[in-house]
């Protein structure tokens, strides 16, 4: 039986969304309060499995550091560091690299969106991006993972891999670990067309709140967010059929940390002349004192290289001898 540990991820690859921040950061933030071991890395090898550039990544990455801490995470009873800093996360991922499948690979949904109709001309390394995954998680023995809806098929394959190596090598080693996808706010999508996920890559700007958008703009977003002219069903059932009224009262349920029923009693038959300025009030409120925070901290990115550094050295205290225990296993 492993002990409960908690990681999780998100890539240093700019712009972060209130999807970030609802379907990952702030559930961060919970779960650090009740499990006594958790590990929130920036990704950076995992940005760069598309072009970044190299200036902007090593910002981006303090800038994630610095909004993990502005949403609440405490580097002292969380461990904060950058995945490339903890060489054991690529040096289990070849492992991995030869425990996976090429079918398996082949299924993941994310390859095929982020790859788009040029598939041959995306980096290798986008491809075996969910082996890399696997090893970040399984390389702390990890059991629960809080992650958003989108993450589910990676989750599944981080369970394949490790049984596929505990199968192979005859042991009972890596853990199955859990996803952990919960609340309201598990996949917030775009204020513009509520077919799709809030993304940062969204060529819309009004499609998504980003963590650094001051209080005038989240407002503005919120007023000008797509829905239908019929006001707000009485009981949430009624949201069924209408996902932009859905993404909305979702979102107000994450940010209150309420059920969506009890939105649906405070909200239910109001017209969303009534409804938005609640929302954009409600999002301000959580969200403009995050983004003054961060910039605050971003004016001491020696403080931030501190904490990734110490962040680093206590990750690979827990990583060093798990991946130590896995070579003798291959036989290396
Ligand atoms: P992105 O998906 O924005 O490129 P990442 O892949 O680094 O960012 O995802 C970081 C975390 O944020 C993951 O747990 C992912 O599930 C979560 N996440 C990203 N977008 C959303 C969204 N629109 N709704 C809920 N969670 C999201
Ligand atoms: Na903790």
């Amino acid at each position: 039986v492993h002990t409960p540990r908690v990681f999780s991820g998100i890539q240093p690859s700019g712009g972060l969304t209130l999807g970030n921040y609802l379907g990952a950061m702030k559930r961060f933030v919970d779960m650090q309060e009740d499990v006594a071991e958790t590990i929130y890395c920036m990704v950076d090898m995992h940005a760069i499995t598309v072009w970044q550039d190299p200036d902007k990544l090593a910002r981006a990455t303090r800038e994630l550091c610095a909004g993990y801490i502005a949403s609440g995470l405490d580097p002292d009873k969380s461990i904060l560091f950058n995945q490339s800093q903890v060489a054991e996360h690529a040096q289990l991922a070849w492992i991995f690299n030869c425990v996976a499948r090429m079918g398996w690979m082949q299924r993941m949904t994310q390859f095929k969106d982020k790859a788009g109709k040029n598939a041959q001309n995306a980096s290798l390394g986008l491809f075996a991006y969910p082996a890399l995954m696997a090893a970040d998680i399984l390389v702390y023995h990890t059991t629960h993972v809080p992650v958003g809806e989108d993450q589910k098929q990676h989750l599944e394959l981080t369970r394949d891999i490790a049984m596929k190596f505990n199968h192979d090598y005859g042991v009972d080693f890596f853990p199955l670990t859990e996803p952990v996808i919960e609340g309201a706010a598990t996949r917030v999508m775009s204020l513009r067309d509520g077919s799709k996920k809030m993304s940062k890559s969204d060529p819309s700007d009004m499609s998504r709140i980003n963590l650094t958008d001051d209080a005038e703009t989240i407002a503005k977003k919120i007023r000008k967010a797509k829905t239908d002219p019929e006001p707000l069903p009485s009981e949430a059932e009624g949201l069924e059929d209408r996902p932009e009224a859905r993404n909305l009262v979702n979102i107000y349920a994450a940010l209150s940390d309420q059920s969506v029923e009890a939105v649906m009693r405070e909200v239910g038959g109001k017209a969303f002349s009534e409804f938005k300025p609640m929302l954009a009030d409600l999002a301000v409120a959580k969200m403009a004192p995050i983004s003054g925070e961060m910039a605050k901290l971003m004016q001491d990115q020696a403080e931030i290289d501190r904490i990734l550094a110490d962040g680093a050295d206590r990750a690979r205290a827990i990583a060093a001898p798990i991946l130590k225990k896995t070579y003798e296993i291959v036989g290396m």
